[in-house]
Parts: C-alpha cells; sequence; structure tokens
C-alpha cells in the first residue's frame, strides 16, 4: 500500500523479477535471487493480480498456468479452497471447460453467478 508513484509496481516487478537491479541486489537468506531457479524462487510466492488474465484454455490449463503434470487432485483441492470445486464440476465439460472470452463455455461459468474469471487470480495463488 502506498500512494500513486511511491514505487508499489516497481518493487513488485522487482521481487518477481520481472525487472533486474542496475544498482543494489536483492537476497534471499545470503544469495543474490537471481541465483534462484525461478521454479525454486515462485514456489514461495503467492501473486493476485489486480487484472486477471484468461488463457483461451480450458478451467485446469487456466488454473494450472504453465505448470505441467499438476495432478487434477491438486487443481480440485485449489478450486474447492476458493468454493468453486462444486461450480466447476457442475459445469458439463468440467475441469476440460474451455474459457475462451467469447466462447459459450464461458458465458455458461459467467451464467452460474459465481464470477468464476474474476477469481481467477485468487485461485492461482494457491
Ligand atoms: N526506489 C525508487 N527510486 C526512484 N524511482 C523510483 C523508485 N521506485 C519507483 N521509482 C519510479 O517511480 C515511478 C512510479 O513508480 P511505480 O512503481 O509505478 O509506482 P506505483 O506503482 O506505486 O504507483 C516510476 O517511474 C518508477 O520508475
Ligand atoms: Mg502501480
Amino acid at each position: 500500500m502506498g500512494p500513486s508513484g511511491s514505487g508499489k509496481s516497481t518493487l513488485a516487478g522487482l521481487l518477481l523479477r520481472f525487472l533486474q537491479t542496475t544498482g543494489g541486489a536483492i537476497r534471499l537468506g545470503d544469495r543474490c535471487v537471481e541465483e534462484y531457479s525461478l521454479a525454486f524462487y515462485y514456489s514461495y510466492f503467492g501473486y493476485v493480480s489486480q487484472k486477471t488474465t484468461l488463457f483461451n484454455l480450458s478451467v485446469r490449463e487456466n488454473i494450472a498456468m504453465g505448470w505441467t503434470a499438476v495432478p487434477l487432485e491438486r487443481i480440485q483441492e485449489v478450486c474447492g479452497t476458493v468454493r468453486l470445486r462444486e461450480t466447476v464440476e457442475n459445469l458439463p465439460q468440467g475441469y476440460e471447460t474451455l474459457l475462451a472470452k467469447r466462447a459459450c463455455s464461458c458465458r455458461a461459468v459467467r451464467c452460474s453467478g459465481s464470477h468464476l474469471p474474476e477469481r481467477w487470480s485468487e485461485i492461482r495463488r494457491f
């Protein structure tokens, strides 16, 4: 939290390694953050974006977001955590429902009244 222009986005970008320092260093323990693999480093972060970007992919893929081989049980678990498991599982194609912007399936999700797309970032945090 802080006033506009105080450096919130810059700090978030630096911590998430979207930006690189031009001076000084950001350390985790006694090592610079760049020394850790991204997969290891990101395992410590929960990131909830203000603006949710949905990919033209299935519910399952939108939750896993690039992580391969996430077991379905884990996807079901995070949906349960944000109380969306029942909604998703009641869709005709369940976790394989396409979330394409103008696709029928997406309208079905929206019509369910669960605001599913709006809560995507929250799901991804887990
Ligand atoms: N520590 C800092 N020292 C100098 N300039 C900074 C610093 N942090 C951010 N800035 C600059 O200040 C401006 C606003 O920063 P930004 O991160 O967008 O603020 P916020 O997200 O809080 O509105 C940007 O031009 C950024 O490059
Ligand atoms: Mg900002």
